[in-house]
């Protein structure tokens, strides 16, 4: 069965996770030192969901991708979900360091199922909801650049490194998309 970028489960879970982060930044009033930590340990949880999320989706589209018709793409995907791995060990470490425990659980992921990653559909609906979703993921990760400014460097400098890479990872679909489809934008 084709799945519609629009529909993808894997964008429901990256705007959710979004969307969840915001929502704890704007509980941000109360800010004794304890709560800060508590905080920007449940922010780095959602941005290591974000990750664990790409891993699984990059890694199952290189293997679709690459069935179907391409095998430089299939590697191009394969190279993202390296990345995609090394931001998600960055943020775990970080969440130990800061006293946390970092959440692998996958039950935690809400929306994953088997269906979602049955079938990326073709190849241009699989870059796109890739480029979808390091667009997202940008806008979250600049989001938390802004909560862990002076409150955090350490951390902030950690999310800047894989900010940088999330904007690679959109050009790279991009590029890709002009490639394959022959035309820039998105449709939606
Ligand atoms: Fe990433
Ligand atoms: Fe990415």
């Amino acid at each position: 069965m084709k799945e519609k970028a629009g529909e993808n489960f894997f964008l429901r879970d990256v705007k959710m996770l979004r969307e969840q982060a915001k929502k704890s930044l704007d509980d941000g009033a109360v800010t004794s030192d304890y709560q800060d930590v508590k905080q920007s340990i449940e922010l780095l949880q959602s941005a290591l969901a974000t990750e664990i999320v790409c891993v699984l989706r990059y890694t199952m589209n290189s293997i679709s991708v690459a069935g179907i018709s391409s095998k430089s793409v299939g590697e191009e995907f394969a190279e993202h979900a390296k990345d995609e791995r090394e931001h998600m060990m960055m943020i775990a470490e970080r969440i130990d360091q800061l006293g946390g425990d970092p959440d692998f659980d996958p039950k935690n992921l809400a929306s994953r199922s088997a269906t979602e990653y049955g079938s990326g559909g073709s190849l241009v609906d699989m870059v796109k909801a890739n480029l979808v979703a390091e667009r997202i993921a940008i806008e979250h990760y600049r989001d938390l650049i802004k909560y862990f400014h002076d409150k955090d460097p350490t951390t902030r400098h950690m999310m800047e490194k894989i900010l940088a890479d999330e904007e690679d990872h959109a050009t790279d679909m991009h590029d890709l998309l002009v490639a394959h489809q022959g035309k820039p934008m998105l449709d939606e």
